[in-house]
């Protein structure tokens, strides 16, 4: 049974299953309008891929109506292929730019993503994936992290297998990965093999997280996040150990909860 706030108390985690994407896109929503008006200034930590769309919708409507105002917010996205430019439809800079960034009033200098370089300067994405970490602390770090959750139980790129103490750094990602998100691009030899992410320690340094799963095909992804043991083969485990997640998930992705 809900509690009269909507959540699920499995074993104290903080789970809210709703009816469908939209209630979950709202209920989102409302998590990080409130985290904006309770702070002068906020550091969200942004995710990609299709499952925030309906969240950053939400957010967009929220501005148009005064409700929220992106003015004092900072802003640091989880990952970034590697070889796509900003430019690229199916880069996250892209994405962040057409869905939330150019219609909320956001300062441009106060967004960042991690650079997507190309596939041959290791040296310089190291340098920049250590600037970018530093910059995270520098704003005071992220106070609220939005996450998403790959099939395979990934959050941000950081794949099955990923240390639970890394920081962001240039990833390769899974065949099961790039099989995913091939749907975004004209065949799956065109996704990047490679990408840059925050590291699952950069990711549990946020003061709080929400995680966001629609859709059947998470199910089992969520079941074993949730209930499962803390493994990192399930990369999105470690949450459990996070003292401040909520977990918001449809009727499918929670069907195993
Ligand atoms: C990508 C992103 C993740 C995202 C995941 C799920 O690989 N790097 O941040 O959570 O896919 O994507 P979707 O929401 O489209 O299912």
């Amino acid at each position: 049974m809900a509690d009269s706030n909507g959540y699920y108390d499995l074993d104290l985690k903080r789970v809210m299953v709703l009816d469908n994407y939209e209630e979950m896109s709202k209920a989102a929503a409302e998590i990080v309008i409130n985290t904006i008006k309770n702070k002068e200034r906020t550091v969200l930590g942004m995710a990609t891929g299709s499952t925030p769309l309906g969240l950053y919708g939400n957010l967009v409507q929220g501005y148009k109506q005064g409700k929220v105002d992106f003015s004092n917010t900072v802003s640091f996205n989880l990952d970034e292929y590697v070889g796509l430019d900003s430019g690229h439809s199916q880069s996250y800079n892209y994405y962040m730019r057409e869905n939330l960034f150019s219609l909320v009033n956001i300062e441009h200098d106060h967004v960042n993503i991690p650079h997507g370089f190309s596939e041959n300067s290791d040296k310089d994405c190291n340098e920049d994936c250590i600037n970018y970490e530093t910059k995270i602390q520098q704003s005071g770090g992220i106070d609220l992290q939005i996450l998403g959750i790959g099939n395979n139980g990934h959050i941000g790129f950081n794949e099955p297998g990923t240390s639970f103490d890394s920081i962001t750094r240039k990833v390769k990602l899974a065949d099961e990965t790039i099989k995913a998100n091939a749907r975004f691009f004209d065949d799956e030899s065109d996704v990047p093999k490679y990408a840059i992410s925050m590291g699952i320690k950069s990711i549990m340094r946020a003061r709080k997280i929400i995680l966001l799963a629609s859709g059947i095909e998470k199910a089992h992804a969520i079941e074993k996040t949730v209930k499962g043991s803390i493994t990192n083969m399930v990369p999105a485990s470690i949450l459990q150990l996070h003292p401040e997640v909520i977990y918001i998930v449809d009727k499918d992705a929670g069907k195993n909860l």
